[in-house]
């Protein structure tokens, strides 16, 4: 179905197609000088000192899990509100998520008193999640962190270059994971980053990519090698050249196509003013901060009319919404595996059941923005 207004649209033009181009003319597509190129870029532009370019921000998460060793008898903290592959990754370890609450609703990122709560004898990281695009309480869950002794890794699918009291996310914990998914702020198709400050780490993730090979193809290619060695169990992770080169794009255009997301972010919240049965996350920034509005989420309050019938109606005049998240501790298998009764987590059951996301991309024209309030309005005017 062709969508008047879809949840997200691609900003892909001729720039894209030409770096694109440039890389199959060249004859060279895994992983190789664009992608280091890419990394160097994105490692300034967030403000840390090694970027690693892997296949996906789940790999990411993964090989970043893996590398610090977590696994079978250990504990990880993370928020149920969020997207599957922030549990999947740690559940691929061995290691067990702990699922821990948000806030409130109206800040909807994990709630650094009950990641407290949740620590126990055998707990050894924590995993935050900026839903949303909205940094986390940072300085918090930095010390919380701290005075247990556990690692912190930061899933930044949703914000590339969101700030958190003036330093950006990705920098506090010991390694940040950002997602290049079709619907990401910037998008290559599939990819991810993963970016630390640790040499160390981003040599062993470097080396883990890759099979853990000592030498990669490219060195073979261009006779600089002829053999390697494979010191430990690794993955292929990588990333390649063609996906690099339009990351290169798309970092070019990030901050501008930030700023037209929180444009248009602020017109929405003038549009649903006087909708008293909508309530809009995220009423205040914390200081020196600033979210990078990957999607817009409401609450549904009291007087609104069921979300399905909503969904419904707004897809009947070719409005596309979507819903983040089904908490992960709700979904089939981590309810089998994992149990967590709801009570345990009461902001985000409270919660979920009332998100509902609202298209939000660059390019979403004022009209746009009005046909989907309107849409909303009417609607809910005509509820049963
Ligand atoms: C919060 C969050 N974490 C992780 C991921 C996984 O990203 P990828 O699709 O690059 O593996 C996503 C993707 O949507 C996400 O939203």
């Amino acid at each position: 179905m062709k969508w008047e207004v879809p949840l997200f649209d691609l900003d892909f033009d001729a720039a894209e197609e030409k770096a694109v181009l440039s890389v199959i003319r060249s004859g060279w597509l895994t992983q190789g000088e664009h992608v280091a190129q890419f990394e160097s870029a994105f490692a300034e532009r967030v403000g840390v000192r090694f970027a690693c370019a892997v296949s996906s921000c789940t790999a990411g998460l993964h090989v970043v899990a893996h590398a610090l060793g977590l696994g079978p008898g250990d504990e990880v903290i993370l928020p149920s509100l969020t997207f599957v592959a922030t549990a999947s990754t740690i559940v691929q370890t061995g290691a067990t998520p702990v699922f821990a609450d948000v806030e409130s609703a109206d800040r909807p990122l994990l709630d650094p008193a009950d990641v407290e709560r949740k620590i126990t004898s055998r707990t050894r990281a924590v995993i935050v999640a900026h839903y949303a695009g909205h940094p986390c309480d940072m300085t918090r869950l930095v010390e919380v962190a701290r005075r247990h002794d556990l690692e912190l890794i930061e899933d930044c699918a949703h914000a590339p270059l969101a700030v958190c009291e003036g330093r950006k996310v990705g920098t506090f914990g010991v390694a940040g994971a950002f997602s290049f998914f079709s619907n990401k702020n910037l998008t290559t198709g599939e990819g991810g980053m993963v970016v630390t400050d640790d040499a160390g780490l981003a040599q062993r993730i470097a080396l883990l990519r890759s099979h853990a090979m000592t030498h990669q193809t490219l060195d073979r290619h261009r006779g600089h090698a002829f053999d390697y060695d494979v010191v430990e169990l690794g993955f292929n992770y990588r990333f390649d050249e063609i996906r690099a080169a339009i990351g290169m794009v798309q970092l070019g255009k990030l901050k501008a196509n930030n700023a037209r997301r929180a444009e248009c972010a602020a017109r929405y919240r003038q549009l649903l003013a006087d909708l008293d049965w909508i309530q809009i996350p995220f009423q205040a920034t914390a200081p020196r901060s600033r979210a990078v509005h990957h999607i817009f989420p409401i609450v549904l309050a009291d007087g609104a009319p069921p979300r399905q019938y909503l969904m419904q109606s707004l897809r009947k005049k070719g409005i596309q919404t979507s819903i983040h998240y089904r908490p992960i501790h709700d979904l089939s298998f981590y309810r089998e595996r994992y149990p967590t009764p709801d009570e345990k987590l009461p902001q985000t059951m409270a919660l979920a059941p009332r998100l509902l996301t609202l298209p939000l991309y660059p390019a979403l024209t004022p009209a746009q923005q009005t046909k989907v309030v309107e849409g909303l309005r009417k609607a809910q005017a005509d509820a049963p």
